[in-house]
């Protein structure tokens, strides 16, 4: 059934880019510059989603400026309840719609993995030097936006993760030396997931197309046992410090 708001945007399933976790993306009916992003549900997190990636976003233009290597934000369709969010709809330079990193290295046939890998890492230096903090780096978040000559553009699709620390004690939020680090280890974190999924694909295929993306977040993995984010931070921290 058509979802309608006062707005008059219509979405319809032929309209759908992609279902990710919390929410369904869809082209715009008459605008092929913006997508539409809805909650894929009541939940609270679903919920909320749109309105953090907002902030997020606002918070990132405020600290950065103008920045080319994300999707950017337009507002809200539904300003009284805030629950569709407008955002740039990342294309290919031929024009059609730029797949996800996930989508290109799990279900494209021959897909270019060098190169794929060098511009997310190109991306990921970006991100460290300029202190950018995106810390939500999952292959599903990244576009790839295919140029012309054959090269590809990484464009981070999902900005919610900005203000989502999921962290037991969120050090990471005020120390920016921690902060860094965490961007850090994202990036290589990021660099492994493609690697692993290249090397996987032909049974990440036959897999259900919902599948958990990210490490466990403390609520989602741990339930009401705090102890265990906590040691998983821990554990990171540890980790970050140990020399190889
Ligand atoms: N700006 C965009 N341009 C093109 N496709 C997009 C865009 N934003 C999201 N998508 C598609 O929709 C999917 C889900 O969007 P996302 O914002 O990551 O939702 P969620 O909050 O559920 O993770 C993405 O994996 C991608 O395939
Ligand atoms: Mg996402």
């Amino acid at each position: 059934m058509p979802l309608t708001n006062e707005t008059g945007i219509e979405l319809h399933d032929g309209l759908l880019i992609n279902r990710g976790q919390l929410r369904h993306c869809y082209r715009h009916p008459t605008d092929p510059g913006i997508v539409v992003k809805v909650p894929s549900g009541s939940r609270k997190d679903q919920l909320e989603a749109n309105l953090k990636e907002y902030r997020g976003y606002q918070d990132l233009i405020r600290r950065h400026g103008r920045l080319s290597c994300i999707s950017h934000c337009l507002g809200f369709s539904d300003t009284n309840r805030g629950q569709r969010l407008l955002c740039e709809c990342v294309r290919n330079e031929d024009g059609t719609i730029a797949q996800t990193v996930w989508d290109t290295v799990v279900h494209q046939n021959g897909c270019d993995l060098d190169s794929i890998l060098i511009e997310t890492g190109e991306l990921c230096s970006y991100l460290i030097e300029r202190d950018i903090r995106l810390f939500d780096l999952n292959p599903k978040n990244i576009a790839l936006s295919r140029q012309n000559n054959g090269a590809f553009r990484p464009v981070v699709l999902d900005l919610k993760g900005r203000f989502d620390n999921n962290e037991f004690i969120p050090l990471s939020s005020y120390i920016g030396f921690l902060a860094r680090m965490k961007l850090a280890r994202r990036s290589r974190q990021l660099i492994e997931r493609i690697r692993y999924l290249y090397a996987h694909r032909q049974s990440l295929r036959r897999q259900p197309i919902q599948m958990a993306q990210n490490r466990p977040s403390a609520g989602e993995s741990c339930g009401r046992l705090y102890s265990l984010p906590m040691m998983w931070q821990l554990a990171e921290l540890l980790l970050e410090f140990t020399p190889l």
